[in-house]
């Protein structure tokens, strides 16, 4: 090699880079970090929204793993990568295993790990299933908000499916300036529905709480309803239900008869992520074999691309984006670290040196 070219190549070496400690985040940690904080994740969702929306993120459709031998049961894996400010990249591992909560196990269970921007290593990993929730309650609340702009704002919320989504969304709309003068309960469980009430009542919420036996007196008893089940096909196929055009909250995706859709505004997250997966709107889109029941995303409506129209049901139907894991991820890890909390594992990253 000449001399010159040495130099070339000396001068283009980079500075050494040492791999960064890898922490592991407990469940309790992630709490802690998060408590009271619920209007800050909502503008985190929002900008989060926005830098998907303008195409800053890269965020590829979830993998399903399903089991024939436990064909109620899957685990996701949604890979992401956020720009912007947040500038992470990572992974999301949850399990949904719904025999779990007769057992007195929560349906699901989580990890996020994140990935350093520059060198690509992992650097932290998380306990998500908080993270999960927060992000789906943080995203839910705001929709709830600018879905309801410029209508009457809704006063009377309905919960369909009481598990832990259901308790998250509640605490979460409560937290950022929701009250009610009432809240409806459904479920299929008497068990569940009573716990959420219990919590409700806990929570010292003034709203009048009434729990429905039949899911058709709570749609029509509630301007905002909220759908958090299991579900895994259509089980609300009238449309008269909403003839009172209420904000329905579609967190479980796969509730509603294609039928309601395509009589209501339909407002999603993700367009691609959304038709995806036997969800209701992924139904719709078979049914007419087009997206035209599509209104656009939650994005377009904060970006004013997207007006609803009045004397409609408005259904914001969110598949739940890998970003904002990630995002809502790395709030806890910048929160944990600057409390001086991080419990890093010595030595994670071992086999360093290239030839030993
Ligand atoms: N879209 C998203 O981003 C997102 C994120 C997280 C969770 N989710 C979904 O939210 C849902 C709820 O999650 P969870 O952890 O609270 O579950 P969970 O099992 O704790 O609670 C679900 C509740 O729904 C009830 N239920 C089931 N089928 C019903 C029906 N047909 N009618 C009335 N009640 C019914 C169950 O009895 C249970 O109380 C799941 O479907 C999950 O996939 C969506």
């Amino acid at each position: 090699m000449t001399a010159t070219g040495s130099a070339a190549i000396h001068a283009a070496r980079p500075e050494p880079i040492a791999a960064p400690p890898f922490a592991v985040i407990s469940g309790a940690q992630v709490q802690r970090a998060l408590q009271g904080r619920e209007s800050q994740v909502v503008e985190l969702a929002e900008a989060v929204y926005r830098l998907h929306g303008a195409g800053d993120s890269v965020n590829p459709p979830s993998y399903f793993l399903r089991f024939p031998d436990r064909p109620s049961a899957r685990i996701i894996a949604l890979p992401a990568s956020v720009g912007g400010q947040v500038r992470v990249d990572g992974l999301k591992w949850i399990s949904s295993f719904p025999d779990n909560v007769a057992a007195g196990l929560p349906r699901a269970s989580a990890v996020l790990i994140l990935n350093d921007h520059d060198t690509g290593y992992p650097f932290a990993c998380l306990e998500s299933s908080i993270i999960s929730a927060t992000r789906t309650a943080a995203s839910a609340a705001l929709a709830a908000d600018w879905l309801s702009r410029g209508r009457k704002r809704p006063a009377r919320a309905g919960f369909f499916g009481v598990g832990l989504i259901a308790r998250y969304i509640h605490a979460f709309l409560a937290a950022t300036g929701w009250s009610f003068d009432e809240i409806g309960v459904h479920d299929l469980s008497a068990v569940h529905a009573a716990g959420f009430r219990g919590y409700l009542e806990q929570s010292g919420v003034a709203s009048r709480v009434t729990v429905y036996d039949r899911a058709e007196q709570l749609i029509r008893s509630s301007d905002l309803v909220v759908f958090a089940t299991v579900a895994g096909q259509p089980h609300v196929t009238n449309p008269a239900w909403f003839g009172h055009d209420p904000l329905v909250l579609h967190i479980s995706l796969r509730d509603l008869a294609p039928e309601i859709l395509l009589a209501s505004a339909n407002i999603v997250d993700d367009v691609d992520h959304c038709l995806k997966a036997n969800t209701s709107p992924h139904l719709a889109e078979q049914l007419t074999g087009g997206r035209g029941f599509l209104l656009g995303t939650l994005d377009d409506v904060m970006a004013g691309r997207v007006t609803l129209p009045a004397g409609r049901a408005v259904v914001f139907s969110p598949f739940g984006l890998g970003v904002l894991d990630l995002a809502v991820g790395k709030y806890v890890y910048d929160e944990v670290a600057r409390r001086g909390e991080l419990q890093v594992i010595d030595g994670f990253f071992h086999e360093l040196r290239r030839y030993g």
